[in-house]
């Protein structure tokens, strides 16, 4: 762990966002947070501040907004100690399909903020990270990029859509030293799984899942899948193909 990590993390108003921002705050890093909601991000800040961070800024961002995105990426990376260590593009919502309603609103609201969200936030510090040899990319996915929800299919492709791009990245962006994560959760606890009414298998709390992220970020892993219980799940019905996983 680098002294001073600067980590920028998108949707770090709520839920897992937050979560990782706090196990950054606890190691002293100076933390770039970003989301719509600035009422939300300065109660995070302060949590952060409490928690040991060393500078923490916040920023009214939404990711569908390339231009923005980007002056706002560099300017975190012009702030303090010039650069970046960790971009978390985590920003993602998950409205259903609305398939019948004859409206793509929905379904493009989901597809542009969870694709071009990554998009817009992690192309901007590239040529630093490439200039500097030095950077981790961490993608939130999720297994819903493994599995076929019913009414969700918008939020599943897109969350296909950024592992890929995770993996297409990868060999490429080694060479300069930058390191490309993929997280695939399964259900964490967060506004975006309270809403649930139906179960949720292997349910996580967020303090345990974002730790455990955190880990994976460190050990360099390339895709990551928590809980632990849904990589067999996700194996068997990989081989037993996909109806086993549509029933889940
Ligand atoms: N919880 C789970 O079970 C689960 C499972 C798999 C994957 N994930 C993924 O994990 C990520 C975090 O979700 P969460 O569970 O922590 O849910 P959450 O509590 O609803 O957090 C979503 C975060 O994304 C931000 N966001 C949404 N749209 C945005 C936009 N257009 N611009 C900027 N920020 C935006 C929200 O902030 P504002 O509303 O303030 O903008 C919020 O901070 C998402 O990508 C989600 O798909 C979650």
């Amino acid at each position: 762990m680098k002294e001073n990590e600067k980590v920028f993390i998108t949707g770090a108003s709520s839920g897992i966002g937050a979560q990782i921002a706090i196990e950054y705050a606890r190691r002293g890093a100076i933390l770039g947070l970003a989301a719509r909601r600035e009422e939300k991000l300065i109660k995070i800040k302060q949590q952060c501040l409490d928690e040991g961070a060393k500078e923490v800024i916040t920023y009214s961002l939404d990711v569908a907004d390339q231009e923005k995105s980007s002056g706002i990426c560099l300017e975190f990376m012009n702030y303090s100690e010039k650069g970046i260590d960790i971009i978390i593009a985590n920003a993602g919502v998950a409205y259903s399909d609305h398939l019948s309603s004859g409206d793509a609103t929905q379904i493009n609201q989901t597809l542009i903020t969870n694709i071009l969200g990554v998009t817009n936030t992690i192309l901007p510090f590239i040529p630093s990270m490439k200039d500097t040899k030095n950077g981790k990319i961490v993608i939130i996915s999720s297994i819903a990029s493994f599995t076929l929800p019913a009414f969700f299919g918008g939020y599943a492709a897109s969350k296909v859509a950024v592992r890929r791009l995770a993996d297409s990245w990868r060999g490429y962006l080694k060479k300069y030293n930058i390191q490309v994560t993929t997280i695939c959760p399964g259900y964490i606890r967060s506004e975006m799984t309270d809403i649930n009414e139906f179960n949720m298998p292997f349910l996580m709390d967020t303090d345990v899942a974002a730790t455990k992220m955190v880990r994976a970020i460190d050990n360099g892993k390339k895709t990551y899948i928590l809980p632990w219980q849904w990589r067999p799940v996700i194996f068997i019905s990989n081989l037993l193909g996909k109806r086993l996983l549509s029933r889940i």
